[in-house]
């Protein structure tokens, strides 16, 4: 699982881009399907990389957090040491969508784009998901636990939701420390 990941960081290096905070109108709209597998992409891919690794514990990023409405994200849960289930390490996906859910988990989640805040989100515990990888190649994923919900988490940022959508007021919680 690697190995898509080192192929994309080969070619165009990273740098870290400002990110959009909500309410950023951006992070509230439905990003564009990719069509195009170019240098582009392997730039913004490698952007995100380098963007979420700036962030301490953050274990994934969509492109509209660094500004692009488009449908790419990265996923990294072995960046939260307390992630001890098996996962796929660092996950480049483009296109990405949901083909099998089941199970039910709640996880107290953050994101990046809503600093001031965590919440208790129900998702399912196992998907499947389908993606393209850097290259436009057709890959697919099977996460459980914790790293399903990174997918689930970052996936919805491709349609505009945000975790704080998914919950009641009451399952909303403020960061005790910054
Ligand atoms: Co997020």
């Amino acid at each position: 699982m690697y190995s898509n990941a080192e192929r994309v960081d080969d070619l165009v290096r990273g740098t870290v881009r400002p990110l959009r905070l909500f309410p950023d109108a951006i992070l509230k709209r439905a990003c564009m399907d990719v069509n195009v597998f170019d240098k582009e992409l392997e730039q913004l891919l490698n952007d995100l990389i380098e963007t979420m690794i700036s962030l301490p514990r953050c274990v994934g990023l969509a492109a509209p957090q660094i500004g692009e409405s488009k449908r790419v994200v990265v996923v990294d849960v072995s960046r939260n040491p307390r992630v001890v289930e098996r996962h796929h390490g660092l996950i480049c996906m483009v296109n990405p969508r949901i083909s099998f859910s089941a199970g039910s988990m709640i996880t107290r989640e953050g994101c990046a784009s809503v600093p001031e805040f965590t919440a208790n989100v129900r998702r399912s515990q196992h998907v499947v998901a389908s993606y393209c990888d850097a290259f436009g190649v057709e890959q697919v994923l099977e996460a459980s636990g914790f790293e399903a919900v990174a997918v689930q988490h970052e996936i919805d940022h491709l349609d505009g939701t945000l975790f704080v959508d998914r919950v009641s007021v009451s399952d909303v919680f403020r960061r005790k420390t910054k």
